[in-house]
């Protein structure tokens, strides 16, 4: 016999009457969420491909934490875990190797004191003059004859002149240059999210989750005027979060590979959805983002987890079934020592086709997870949202995606 918190005796291994309370509440859930409102608080500032709807998180720190505890996503993304974890009274922890992500995550979770609000204002307000300034309609789009020319940094010519017409750089250049000239930190990194939330519509890279050339119509201060309402929205959000969460509750966001076992503090449960193989390729999809951030897309590349790249590469390099596998084994290793005993580990996963053959990759995971102790209380089903697209058109014939509950033995 054991005792777990509260003192309620059980089996080892076996669920306190309070936690089979709680995974029943859980199995009853309808976990597809058909009518939820999913664009409240922070959770619209920027596109993120296989963001889980924030209803998740919330419903699973609802069910397995308390207010003052610390809720962990290692693949935090866009940061919907993080930013639930907060209204819910909850500190928060998130990891990802992509700069993009931790960007992001750090924009959501935010909260501005007045200097920080005060320095947005006025980064809109000089945004605002700039699109009035070069607004054909306006009719002085040609300063001296001569087309708007920012004198900022821009990425390598390569990039620029591939995916993006040659007026919409000099407007990002100048974009980002305001960005990077502003005095304090959290706002700058609102803006920073905000201009990259823009990219790719205003590049010709034909969606978020295809990597491909296409033409679009971006006309001249049309790249401006999306930043401008795009940020407007952002500091309507801000300012919700800001109101509504207490600055006794804290959120970390690190941008490490979770396969280096990152030093954080110790958490109370972990709510994520993994990358998983052959779905989604993050690096890809980012590197415009990425490079007009300034950052190296071919670091991520090297680490990510499950990308298109490392399972359709030829020779003894592809990976396999066992590769997704074996990083498992290793981040449950990993989390046994982070997590409380009897936490849990909660992971929305979906199923890969590789080589032709069905995945079912929960059932990897949860073997992975046996191997270091952690125990399954829960597998449930839930349908995709139609709308989501993957890097792999095959992967669109698989519609739903699995909730998968794990408990430290
Ligand atoms: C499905 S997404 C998470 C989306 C998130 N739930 C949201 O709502 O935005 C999976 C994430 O895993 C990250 N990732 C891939 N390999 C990683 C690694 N080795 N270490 C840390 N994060 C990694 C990707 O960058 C991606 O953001």
């Amino acid at each position: 016999m054991a005792f777990a918190r509260g003192g309620e005796a059980l089996a080892d291994g076996a669920g306190t009457p309070n936690e089979n309370a709680a995974v029943a509440r859980l199995r009853a859930i309808n976990w597809d969420f058909p009518d939820a409102k999913t664009g409240y608080l922070t959770h619209s500032l920027h596109p993120y491909p296989a963001k889980f709807i924030p209803q998740i998180p919330n419903a699973l720190i609802q069910e397995l934490s308390s207010v003052g505890d610390t809720i962990a996503d290692i693949f935090c993304g866009s940061g919907t875990t993080l930013v639930e974890a907060l209204q819910l009274k909850r500190h928060a922890i998130g990891i990802d190797a992509n700069p993009l992500a931790t960007l992001i995550s750090q924009a959501k979770t935010t909260a501005l004191d007045e200097a920080n609000f005060t320095a947005l204002s006025a980064h809109q307000n000089a945004c605002r003059r700039l699109v009035q300034s070069i607004d054909p309609h306006i009719g002085d789009l040609f300063h001296d004859g001569r087309p708007f020319q920012s004198s900022a940094w821009r990425p390598a010519r390569q990039i620029c002149e591939f995916w993006f017409e040659p007026h919409v750089v000099e407007e990002l250049a100048e974009l980002r240059q305001l960005t990077d000239a502003m005095p304090v930190e959290a706002a700058k990194r609102l803006c920073q999210a905000a201009l990259s939330a823009i990219i790719v519509a205003v590049s010709k890279q034909d969606s978020d989750t295809r990597y491909v050339r296409r033409d679009k119509a971006v006309a001249p201060a049309d790249t401006l005027r999306r930043y401008l309402s795009q940020l407007d929205a952002a500091a309507v959000a801000v300012r919700e979060l800001t109101d509504l969460v207490e600055d006794r509750f804290s959120c970390q966001v690190f941008n490490l590979d979770v396969l280096d076992a990152p030093d954080t503090e110790a958490f109370d449960l972990v709510v994520t959805s993994p990358p998983y193989p052959n779905a989604y390729s993050y690096h890809l999809y980012h590197r415009t983002r990425l490079a007009w951030l300034g950052h190296d897309p071919d670091q991520f590349k090297r680490v990510e987890i499950g990308s298109h790249r490392k399972y359709s590469a030829t020779g003894r390099n592809r990976a396999t079934a066992e590769t997704f596998q074996r990083e498992f084994k290793q981040i449950f290793h990993w989390l046994r020592g982070r997590l409380r005993p009897r936490g849990h580990v909660c992971l929305v996963i979906g199923d890969s086709t590789l080589k032709g053959k069905r995945i079912d990759n929960a059932s990897l995971v949860a073997a992975a997870g046996a191997a270091a102790g952690f125990r399954e209380t829960a597998r449930i089903d839930r349908a995709i949202a139609p709308t989501r697209k993957a890097f792999n058109p095959r992967i669109g014939k698989i519609k739903t995606e699995k909730l998968l509950i794990l408990r430290k033995a």
